[in-house]
């Protein structure tokens, strides 16, 4: 385990000996500007609110639990007591935008029970960017606990704008939409908003065995979590009386590139579970995939099947030649014939034309890894009846990464956020862990941090990815400038990025092409320019990041050399400006290279970047992949421009963006 903590201090003190404004009940962040405070009401109901810098942020907000059985989680609740404490330590984890990680906070944990001898702790943890609480309930002598509710609500004092996608709990990909707070009328998590001059999202922590919370607004600007049931109306289900549940998070920041660069999320996540973590590394992939997606290729097999032998050994190669350490494959097994039918894939039969054995070998000849792949259409029965087996057989083969899909609806009335579903994806990575496999799923649950405890689980998809560019109306300029504030807040995201033929131009023409889904992909295209694809494999950090175009359209164009150039594994990063929605510049630091990445929405931009970020007293080569001058994502989306210059950390960087385009920038020390 590579996780070491280089300093913890931890105190235990009644914060009334250590802060200036002394009440019980009260905790406020390291720096002071964040208080919360804990009451309960007239009728013994628990509350909490919360100030940033003296002023009501989250006004009087209730807390609590409903279930079953007359078993009492809410009411008629008396404090016990209350610990105060406090935690400064740095942490480090095998691969993340950034490896080190500084956990600061004060606690104050609450100690309270009923008349029926329910005990509660709620764990309130306030750092300098945001907080965080969970409950953490002990009811003596149940065998088991029926939650039919939740009552946590989070009545925002002040109206101000907002960026979320709605509440649904079999899908988060949908689009953004940006509105008063007041205007919600529900969300899911992450939902980021101003109010006055304070930046803020609200989310979850470590969601491994509940029910996700989604938002709903139940009065002008009072939010409630609503989870995501079972299909008998039950929120969750506990098994004996004590359980905790996920921490309830707001990251706040004064400005919107603060929550990016916020290590809340992941230091509200236990710390790492797994005994080794040197056979996890991040790595650069292409694949057999976005032909599928375009209807020249098909999954199943047929004469336009994608994954055979020949295809894949020509995808190894390229990977080999282009500095790229994986190829994935999808429509390798068999199944694909009933994909939206019974779902009943095979995970250890490939398709006749695909020699996995002959592929593994020739893989590891010329260096390069598999990731597998796993298309469950939503039929977890049939996958989890497999699982150990198809994970022993891909390890087999030295196949330890593997992408899953849940493209299809549940059985039996489950929905894909539900605790029967969470339970499922849980199982799944610690399964996969058990073969020393990491994970990258699509159709996932959304992202609350649990890498830093399962590091495998590296990435996963959660809203809408490229994929919505080939057969529906796509992603409007605005969607990838609002992920980084949004869905990227919670972990990673297999976004796929790096479209080159942005207008399918090549696919066009081919005679093979089939419509396969809702829009027939002739209408379609990428809404962005050439350089914003570039753009995108900084910005939407993925630490398995494809190039997720077919090759041909990589094949001799200069560009590509930026991805060649890239790293996945990155040491550090940094959100440098932004304003969800409308433009973000991103910097990553791995090893001795600094990756940039802009981008804009449908507006062009000059943003002016000050390269103090950059190592003192070093000359760095920059390599810019611009815009071209004539660019527009609408009318001349494929125009961009390299050019290079000697750069230091004196220097600033003057990026002009096309509208819908971007930058992407490689430093390398000269
Ligand atoms: C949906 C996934 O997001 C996509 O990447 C994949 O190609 C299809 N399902 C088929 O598995
Ligand atoms: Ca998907």
């Amino acid at each position: 385990m590579k996780q070491h903590l280089i300093h913890i201090i931890i105190f235990f003190s009644l914060l009334a000996s250590s802060c200036t404004s002394p009440k019980p009940t009260e905790v406020a962040s390291p720096d002071g500007h964040i208080r919360l405070a804990f009451a309960l009401d007239g009728n013994n109901r628990m509350t909490y609110r919360v100030d940033v810098n003296d002023t009501a942020f989250i006004a009087l907000s209730s807390l609590g639990f409903l279930a079953q059985n007359g078993v009492n989680l809410s009411d008629g609740f008396r404090v016990i007591g209350t610990n105060f404490s406090s935690s400064d330590e740095t942490w480090t984890q095998p691969w993340g935008e950034n490896k080190t990680i500084r956990n600061h906070y004060n606690e104050m944990a609450v100690r309270l029970a009923d008349a029926s001898d329910v005990q509660l702790t709620l764990r309130f943890r306030i750092f300098d960017d945001g907080i965080g609480f969970r409950y953490e309930y002990q009811v003596a002598g149940a065998d088991s606990l029926l939650l039919t509710d939740e009552l946590t609500s989070f009545n925002i004092a002040q109206d101000g704008i907002s960026w979320s996608i709605p509440a649904n709990y079999d899908t988060y990909e949908l689009l953004y939409r940006t509105q008063p707070i007041s205007k919600i009328d529900n969300a899911n998590t992450p939902m980021t908003f101003k109010t006055g001059n304070v930046y803020a999202s609200i989310h979850e922590a470590a969601l491994t065995d509940f029910p996700e919370m989604t938002l709903k607004n139940t009065g002008d600007k009072q939010f409630k979590s609503e989870l995501a049931p079972w299909p008998d109306g039950i929120k969750a289900r506990i098994t004996g009386g004590n359980f905790q549940t996920p921490w309830r998070t707001v990251q706040i920041a004064t400005k919107a590139v603060g929550l990016i660069n916020s290590g809340l999320i992941l230091n509200l996540n236990e710390p790492c579970a797994l005994e080794t973590t040197d056979w996890i590394r991040p790595m650069k992939y292409v694949g057999v995939w976005w032909g599928m997606h375009l209807g020249v290729e098909s999954w199943v097999i047929n004469d336009r099947h994608g994954a055979t032998t020949e295809n894949a050994k020509k995808y190894i190669n390229f990977a080999a030649a282009n500095n790229i350490e994986a190829v994935m494959f999808e429509g390798w097994n068999e199944g694909w014939e009933n994909w939206g039918g019974t779902q009943t894939f095979d995970y250890t039969k490939p398709y006749a034309d695909f020699d996995i054995k002959e592929i593994a070998r020739y893989a590891k000849e010329k260096g390069i890894e598999i990731i597998g792949h796993h298309e469950t259409g939503g039929n977890i029965l049939n996958y989890e009846k497999q699982l150990d087996a198809s994970y022993q057989w891909y390890a087999d083969l030295g196949i330890h990464s593997v992408k899953t899909g849940y493209a299809g609806g549940l059985p039996n009335g489950h929905n894909h956020h539900g605790q029967f579903n969470v339970r499922h994806y849980r199982k799944v990575v610690q399964t996969a862990a058990k073969y020393h496999t990491t994970l990258d799923a699509h159709e996932p649950i959304k992202d609350t941090g649990i890498r830093r405890t399962y590091p495998n689980m590296m990435t996963r998809e959660g809203a809408r990815g490229m994929e919505w560019n080939a057969w529906s109306d796509g992603n409007p300029p605005e969607h990838q400038v609002m992920l980084p504030f949004t869905r990227l807040l919670g972990g990673p995201m297999d976004y796929t990025p790096g479209i080159f033929d942005v207008l399918y131009e090549r696919a066009k023409k081919s005679k093979d092409r089939k419509q396969w889904n809702m829009k027939d992909s002739k209408d379609c295209r990428i809404n962005t320019t050439l350089a914003k694809q570039i753009a995108d494999w900084v910005i939407l950090y993925s630490p398995l990041q494809m190039a997720a175009d077919m090759i041909e359209n990589y094949e001799g164009h200069p560009a590509f050399q930026f991805f060649r150039d890239f790293d996945a594994d990155c040491d550090w990063s940094e959100a440098l400006a932004g304003e969800p929605g409308e433009f973000v510049v991103i910097v990553r630091r791995a090893k001795d290279k600094y990756f940039l990445g802009a981008a804009t929405n449908e507006e062009a931009r000059e943003v002016a970047v000050k390269l103090d970020f950059l190592e003192k007293g070093k000359t760095y080569r920059a390599v810019i992949y611009a815009d071209g001058k004539d660019a527009d994502w609408e009318t001349n989306p494929a125009s961009y421009e390299i050019t290079e210059k000697r750069v230091t950390a004196d220097d600033t960087l003057d990026i002009v963006m096309a509208r819908g385009g971007g930058q992407a920038v490689s430093f390398m020390p000269v």
